[in-house]
């Protein structure tokens, strides 16, 4: 692995960040059942209901779910008839992510940076409008059919956006510790790595802060490599993983054949107390995926001491690794929708700025697992 400082001279020819990023505004699934995945996103993963667009605010065409916890919104779209964009992706991907919102400052600035330095429009700059204000948005392609949209939201005091309104309901189960999102992994085709790094670049002004190469992320069947970009702030980190040649299929693989294509394959979420959140997240029903009890065996001559209890960790399948800046603990579920797609990661930094590398082996092992009982591997 090759950790290097950003630097921010890298970013605009000697200049300041040209693409100041606020953070992630919102991420929008396209999901076969939105008010079903609601209902899981709030049960399981400790949502609440935000916002609605539908039938009952005039949209005719879709309806959409908004549930939030701390600074993590999830906005999940289906259509409400057939032959919709919406329903081709559905039909296509499964379900899967289609939008990084970002929250910029200026969402016409942002995309005509992009623009200019060689994005593909999604959308062009639009002011939406209601009684609580406006809110620009634009937006470009990223890899696939992932979209990332500019929100600027300065002069809006609304719920959500402008087209949606309150969802009230009494069923608010309680929150589970989710802070924000921690950083959103890709997974592109063989030898596409590369030029998405360099998208990330030249169009958003990124810098990457690591490289793991398949020395680093390989088991006796499978590799894959990865490059994390990372915006000006570092409030935006995209590790962007290919497949590298191994003796059985890779996990890459094997999403980038049932998501027929690139996309989104997981979402880290942050918490503060990451043995409270799983234990929950158990509770409720999310399914996780486990590695040998021997991992415990030599946790503490690998990572050195920590403050949490190694038997709660062992129970919980919670991962630890270290770098030179402090420690991490992390854990993946199992992939969440019918085909074997995205999946989400649990983490809470302590000091660290890594992503786990010292997991790496434990972890594809335990998806080989998986992948044998599904004849994927
Ligand atoms: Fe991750």
């Amino acid at each position: 692995m090759s950790l290097t400082t950003p630097k921010l001279e890298k970013l605009h020819e000697g200049a300041k960040d040209f693409m100041p990023i606020n953070g992630t505004d919102y991420i929008e699934l396209y999901v076969s059942n939105s008010k079903q995945a609601a209902h899981y996103y709030k049960s399981a993963f400790g949502f609440k209901s935000l916002a609605y667009a539908g039938l009952e605010t005039g949209n005719k065409e879709y309806e959409s779910y908004v549930v939030v916890q701390d600074k993590i919104r999830l906005v999940l779209t289906s259509p409400l008839r057939s032959g919709t964009e919406v329903g081709k992706h559905i039909d296509k991907h499964g379900d899967g992510v289609k939008v990084t919102a970002l929250w910029v400052d200026d969402a016409t600035y942002a995309y005509n940076e992009a623009m200019k330095r060689g994005a593909t429009s999604f959308m062009e700059p639009v002011v939406e409008k209601d009684d609580q204000g406006q809110v620009v948005r634009s937006g470009i392609y990223s890899y696939g059919e992932v979209v990332h949209i500019f929100v600027e939201r300065k002069d809006y005091n609304g719920v959500f956006l402008p087209g949606f309104k309150a969802w009230n309901t009494s069923y608010n189960p309680e929150p589970i510790g989710l802070k924000f999102v921690d950083h959103m992994v890709g997974n592109v085709e063989l030898g596409r790595m590369n030029y998405w790094v360099d998208f990330y670049e030249k169009v958003m002004g990124f810098t990457q802060i690591m490289s793991f190469d398949d020395k680093d992320i390989s088991t006796e069947y499978t590799a894959l490599m990865s490059k994390v970009m990372s915006n000006g702030n570092g409030r935006i980190k995209f590790p962007i993983n290919e497949p590298a040649p191994g003796l059985k299929k890779s996990q890459v693989d094997e999403y980038l054949d049932f998501y027929e294509g690139e996309g989104v394959q997981h979402i880290a979420v942050a918490t503060d107390n990451i043995i409270q959140t799983v234990t929950e997240l158990q509770n409720r029903g999310v399914e996780f995926l486990k590695v040998p009890t021997t991992y415990y065996d030599v946790l503490e001559e690998r990572v050195g001491k920590i403050d949490e209890d190694i038997d709660s960790l062992r129970e919980l399948g919670i991962l630890v690794d270290r770098d030179d800046e402090g420690y991490l603990l992390q854990i993946f579920t199992k992939t969440v929708q019918a085909r074997p797609t995205m999946f989400f990661e649990i983490i809470q930094r302590k000091g660290a700025t890594s992503f786990g590398k010292g997991n790496f082996k434990a972890l594809f092992e335990a998806i080989e697992r998986e992948q044998e009982l599904r004849g994927t591997l």
